[in-house]
């Protein structure tokens, strides 16, 4: 790390810097005395432990950013349209888009519904020729991507419509770069192992939960190696995010209560991140706003169109949270438990987050804070209150929503769990995400909790 010799500071008051003790802490010499600050690398971030008040700095300094070294490297999707009623724009949004023969993706459940049939009619309104796909199943596997794309390359189809939740989108995804590169998808599960763009996507959700209608990722399950891992590339990141709250309203409590705690994971988890941005940083706090407040309401009455859309702008903004910063230890561990068990991703995350929280409540003690007074008016005493709060805030969701005992339900045993904590591990680069040391203890210890 190579600091500047004069940082841009706020600093009338500032006689000169005197020294850096290390990478994490600079002194300040002032002209009434000396302060240490901590600096944050990633973020750039000074923070100011143990102001005298005498400088009178803590509301001066309070938020302010050396931009000279701040750096990151921000990802973005092209577009996203949001607003109810939106779906009936999506032909013409194809047709801009110069697609022709579309391969539409979704699941069983969906066509059930009439939400496949309704948005065949609105795309082909426009001379367009669907063929459609609805064998997609909860928490996917590469065989169905494989078979989705097999369809695709059948119908000889130019792009890619995703509806549904975050399975449907992920397979579509997948699909879509299957359909310009040769062979079967777990070729390319890993990081950047796709070698040409795919062709046109856009992604409709219709649960307010993964935000993978705008991330770099298509999350697929490899059942030979028991391995749940993301196809990880730009490659995937949908070109149109189609976001309409009333695709959501038939959504069941139960999943709109697991989806939903997806979200609120995702918002908190890249925040925490130790690979947390400036960036990623507002659409998680905005996020966190969004999801923690209407989760309930979503839950209670799915008819609630505010609560809907709230759910669906923080579950995309989440999305672009995660894009940027990634996830931490709860992710890691919800994975085995959907290959092993068919946990929904939902209801590990959302089950696992709290302690997950716990966790970290030392080594991300001030986002914690951050964390609760985006949830709550209340002050607290002191860091510690604040962050107890926050975690009682959560476990207080999950009972409401009632997702608290879904996990005794699948009776996993201590050998399972054993087992459970091993496979977490293998996700190193999640794990290398959490703020604080996350070690197989750990993950053995928060399973032996919550299961
Ligand atoms: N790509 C990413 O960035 C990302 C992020 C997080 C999770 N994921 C992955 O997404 C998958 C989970 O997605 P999910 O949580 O959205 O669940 P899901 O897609 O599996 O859907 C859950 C259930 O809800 C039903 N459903 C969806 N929309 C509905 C609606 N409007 N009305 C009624 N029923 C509806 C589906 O038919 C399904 O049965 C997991 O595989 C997870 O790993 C991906
Ligand atoms: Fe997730």
């Amino acid at each position: 790390m190579v600091f500047p010799n004069e940082l841009d500071t706020p600093l009338e008051l500032c006689h000169k810097r005197v020294e850096i003790f290390d990478k994490c802490t600079i002194s300040f010499e002032f002209k009434t005395g000396k302060i240490l600050v901590n600096y944050h690398p990633h973020s750039g971030w000074l923070s100011f432990p143990a102001i005298d008040d005498r400088h009178r700095l803590t509301d001066r300094f309070k938020g302010k950013r050396y931009m000279k070294e701040l750096k990151f490297d921000g990802r973005m999707v092209p577009r996203i349209t949001f607003g109810c009623g939106c779906i009936q724009n999506i032909g013409d949004e194809i047709k801009a888009l110069n697609g022709t023969n579309v391969l539409l993706v979704c699941d069983t459940a969906l066509s059930v519904l009439g939400i496949t049939d309704k948005i065949k009619t609105i795309i082909e309104k426009n001379g367009i020729t669907t063929v459609v796909f609805d064998n997609t199943e909860p928490e996917p596997s590469l065989e169905t991507a494989d078979e989705c794309a097999k369809a695709g390359r059948i119908g000889q189809c130019d792009f890619v419509v995703g509806v549904g939740g975050g399975s449907s989108m992920d397979t579509a995804k997948a699909a879509a770069v299957l359909l310009t590169n040769e062979g079967s998808a777990r070729d390319y599960q890993g990081q950047n192992l796709v070698k040409n763009p795919g062709v046109t996507t856009v992604m409709v959700p219709t649960t307010a939960g993964t935000g993978s209608e705008v991330t770099g990722v298509a999350v697929l399950i490899n059942r030979e190696k028991k391995l749940k891992l993301g196809i990880n590339t730009p490659y995937v990141i949908p070109f149109l995010s189609l976001l309409d709250p009333e695709l959501t309203v038939t959504l069941p409590p139960q999943i709109t209560a697991s989806t939903g705690m997806d979200a609120l994971t995702h918002a908190v988890e890249s925040y925490i991140s130790k690979n947390s941005t400036p960036l990623s940083e507002i659409f998680s706090l905005k996020a966190v706003e969004c999801t923690a407040k209407h989760l309930k309401t979503a839950v209670e009455n799915p008819n609630d169109l505010e609560a809907r859309s709230q759910m669906l702008f923080g579950s995309c903004l989440a999305g672009l949270a995660i894009l940027n910063g990634g996830v931490c230890a709860a992710h890691a561990m919800s994975y085995p438990m959907s290959v092993f068990h068919g946990i929904p991703h939902g209801v590990g995350c959302g089950i696992l987050l709290p302690r997950v929280v716990e966790q970290n409540k030392e080594h991300a003690g001030e986002k914690i804070v951050k964390l609760w007074e985006t949830v709550s008016e209340e002050k607290s005493a002191s860091k510690e209150q604040a962050a107890d709060r926050f975690i009682d805030f959560l476990n207080d969701l999950v009972i409401s929503t009632g997702l608290n005992d879904l996990l005794k339900n699948y009776k996993i045993t201590a050998k399972e769990i054993e087992n459970l904590s091993e496979k977490t591990m293998v996700l190193s680069g999640v794990i290398a995400n959490n703020p604080a040391p996350f070690t197989i203890e750990d993950a053995k210890t928060i399973l032996e909790k919550v299961c």
